[in-house]
């Protein structure tokens, strides 16, 4: 039997009070339509279709070339949008219609509603669930013998009807071309004046069809994000999903409840993510690691056996066995080889590392190339911008760079260079030189004494 699914992503979502379409709002950085996207995928259908509308391009964007997109203009309710997929879904024996906003269902729940009905050959077979608050959803209406009559929409119940908590997950298979038969007859005649996709569900069964509904094993799976309350429910759904597979794979989350890993993150084993760490983005964390607490990481590569205290890495990329202390800023193009060590405090911005060599504490290191085994005192800076442009700074390997030493780029400390402590450099330092760029000391003997008289003669305070 060949199956289509439809995705149902043409909606603005007002609720959501955004400019951005609801459907691309993200759950753990990724947009909520991927995720229906992937379950539908994982659920094993021959084709996605993806209805889309409100920013059509940018939603047809996000889905890539894993669904092809038909564009419903305007958007008159889910059962209009359906009817647009209908070129799209000619000569496949059922259709599989999924909600954009229904990020946590799982791909094992729609196999097995597929499964459900290859065995049963209803024309509709339903996903439904008992839930304790009903609101916004549609009802499952049923008769006295317990079958599903109609969905009716909250705007549209009555009281009693209200009052029924078993609700439409708004998933459901269809044979299809009983369903594009069926579409061909609903009317918006209602509070929303929308074609409600769920009124075919009489037609199905004036014409013949048995209509069935499967009630889904977790409640969670079905919950539809219409508003920014739902989102943050969603997204703890998902945060504790994404936490124990991670868990799972050998990795130990001191407090899964404050860490917060992004769905695009992968972690080696017997790493220790320790709390209120944020790992987001493309970020790669090797195995053995020991990161924050208090670390945030966004789109970096962390090699293996490396420690990150509480410091902020944006786009960088870590070797194997590296050390970033406390506080520290490593930003984009920050490359840190095998063994080096960044301490605090310290800021560094498109540079490379070489291995084993230390910045530990207090530096500003931008547009800088540095060797192996190289020391970077304390406060030590590149003077990388003079107002109008970036220039580069070369440390070779074994340099020696001393406290609170300014390097004027774009400039090169050669092998073995030794700066001292304070200097201003702005010329090339030869290999194995020193270079001393500072005023000579003077000492006045004795200049306390005659300026302020002798010890114990001070003058009282205030
Ligand atoms: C819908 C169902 C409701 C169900 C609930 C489950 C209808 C009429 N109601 O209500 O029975 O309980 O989902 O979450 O189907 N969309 C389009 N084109 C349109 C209208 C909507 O593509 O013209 C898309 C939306 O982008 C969204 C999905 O369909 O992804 C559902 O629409 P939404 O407005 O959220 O429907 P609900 O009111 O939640
Ligand atoms: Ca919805």
């Amino acid at each position: 039997m060949r199956t289509v699914a439809v995705i149902l992503a043409a909606g603005q979502g007002t609720r959501m009070r955004s400019d951005l379409p609801k459907v691309l709002h993200p759950l753990a950085g990724r947009p909520m339509v991927r995720y229906v996207l992937e379950a539908v995928r994982g659920a094993g259908v021959d084709r996605v279709v993806a209805v889309v509308g409100h920013q059509a391009d940018r939603v047809a964007q996000a889905l890539g070339d894993d669904a092809r997109c038909v564009v419903q203009e305007p958007q008159l309710g889910t059962g209009h949008a359906v009817q647009c997929a209908e070129a799209e879904a000619a000569g496949f024996d059922r259709v599989l219609v999924v909600p954009g906003d229904t990020p946590l269902l799982t791909a094992g729940t729609l196999a097995s509603l597929l499964e459900r009905h290859a065995r049963s050959g209803a024309a509709a077979v339903l996903l439904t669930a008992v839930v304790d608050d009903p609101t916004g959803y549609g009802r499952v209406i049923r008769d006295a013998a317990g079958m599903v009559q109609r969905i009716v929409e909250e705007a549209d119940a009555g009281p009693e009807e209200r009052a029924v908590r078993e609700i439409n997950a708004g998933v459901a298979v269809f044979d299809g071309p009983a369903l594009f038969a069926a579409l061909r007859g609903i009317t918006a005649a209602n509070r929303q004046n929308e074609y409600y996709l769920w009124d075919v569900l009489p037609l199905l069964m004036a014409a013949g069809g048995a209509v069935e509904a499967v009630a889904a094993a977790d409640p969670d799976e079905i919950m539809g994000v219409n508003d920014r309350v739902a989102l943050a429910e969603a997204e703890a759904v998902v945060r504790r999903r994404i936490a124990r597979h991670w868990m799972r794979q050998g990795v130990t989350l001191v407090d899964p409840a404050t860490t917060y890993i992004g769905a695009d993150v992968e972690i080696g084993p017997d790493t220790v993510i320790e709390p209120l760490t944020v790992l987001a983005g493309r970020t790669v964390v090797g195995r053995s690691c020991r990161i924050g607490p208090g670390a945030q990481i966004y789109h970096s590569r962390i090699g293996d056996g490396c420690t990150v205290g509480p410091s902020v890495i944006e786009e960088s990329r870590l070797g194997d066995g590296v050390t970033v202390g406390p506080f520290n800023h490593l930003r984009p193009g920050t490359v840190l080889e095998d063994g080096a060590r960044v301490g605090n405090f310290a800021e560094l911005k498109n540079t490379r590392v070489g291995p084993g060599s230390k910045v530990p504490h207090h530096s500003y290191l931008g547009d800088a190339e540095i060797g192996r085994g190289v020391n970077i005192g304390a406060g030590a800076v590149t003077v990388n911008y003079d107002g109008r442009a970036k220039h580069p700074t070369r440390i070779e390997d074994g340099a020696f760079i001393g406290c609170n030493v300014n390097l004027v780029a774009p400039v090169t400390v050669g092998r073995r260079g030794y700066v001292a402590a304070g200097s201003t450099i702005h010329r090339d330092v030869p290999p194995e030189a020193l270079a001393i760029a500072r005023n000579r000391q003077e000492n006045k003997e004795g200049w306390v004494r005659r300026r302020l008289g002798p010890a114990g003669d001070e003058p009282p305070e205030g």
